[in-house]
């Protein structure tokens, strides 16, 4: 009777497994199949990668392809220097279709290239830089971050995740792109 009742709890296990990870995805659905990942380590490059992910950096900093996947030749290259502007709509906020510039009652944000490139990029600023840009939401040159940049939603992270995040966006490849410059910046001193 015991025995029957451990193999009965055996395969409902199993079943459980099997079904947590299925082989594929149902026809019709365009997602590749979730699997978990281990947490990668404290302050790393990896764990950088899982915290670029998981903050959506990609969704406005890098263009994306006609089909909406992301242009991975221009990772976090943001806005292209010739793209497409987002509309003007009354009433509301409006974005381009590489989802890289944004309007709305501020003005008009573009993402910033935050590649390593040094003329273009992020590649001059030191990690005190960047950690200070995030925490205070006011860049090197004292330009106060706009929406959609969720600086608010950044700023508390422990240091270690902006030294995870600060890795990873220095392994990135350097992309020349001259993002050129909100029509919503506003200039404080920065502290
Ligand atoms: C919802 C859109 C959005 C998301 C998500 C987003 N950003 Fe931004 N980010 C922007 C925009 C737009 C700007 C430019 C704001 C401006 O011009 O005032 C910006 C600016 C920045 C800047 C300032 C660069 C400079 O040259 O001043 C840094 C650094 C940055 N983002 C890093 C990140 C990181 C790291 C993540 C993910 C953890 C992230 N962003 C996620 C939209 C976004």
């Amino acid at each position: 009777m015991i025995r029957n009742v451990c193999v009965a709890v055996g395969f409902v296990s199993m079943m459980a497994l099997v079904s947590v990870t299925p082989a594929a995805q149902s026809p019709g659905n365009p997602y590749p199949v979730g699997k978990a990942q281990a947490l990668a380590p404290t302050g790393s490059t990896a764990r950088g990668a899982q915290l670029v992910a998981l903050g959506g950096c990609n969704d406005c900093h890098t263009p994306k392809l006609r089909d909406g996947a992301l242009d991975t030749a221009r990772l976090l290259s943001g806005h292209p220097q010739d793209g497409p502007m987002p509309p003007q709509v009354v009433g509301g906020a409006s974005t381009n279709m590489l989802l890289t510039a944004w309007r709305g009652p501020w003005g008009v944000s573009l993402a910033r290239n935050i590649t390593p490139d040094r003329e273009t990029g992020i590649g001059s600023w030191t990690l005190a830089d960047f950690k200070k840009t995030i925490r205070t939401g006011v860049n090197p040159k004292g330009e106060v971050l706009m929406p959609p940049m969720p600086i608010l939603m950044y700023q508390n992270l422990p240091d270690s995740d902006l030294d995870a995040i600060w890795n990873y966006l220095r392994s990135l490849k350097p992309v020349h792109n001259q993002v050129g410059r909100s029509t919503a910046s506003k200039t404080v001193a920065s502290r």
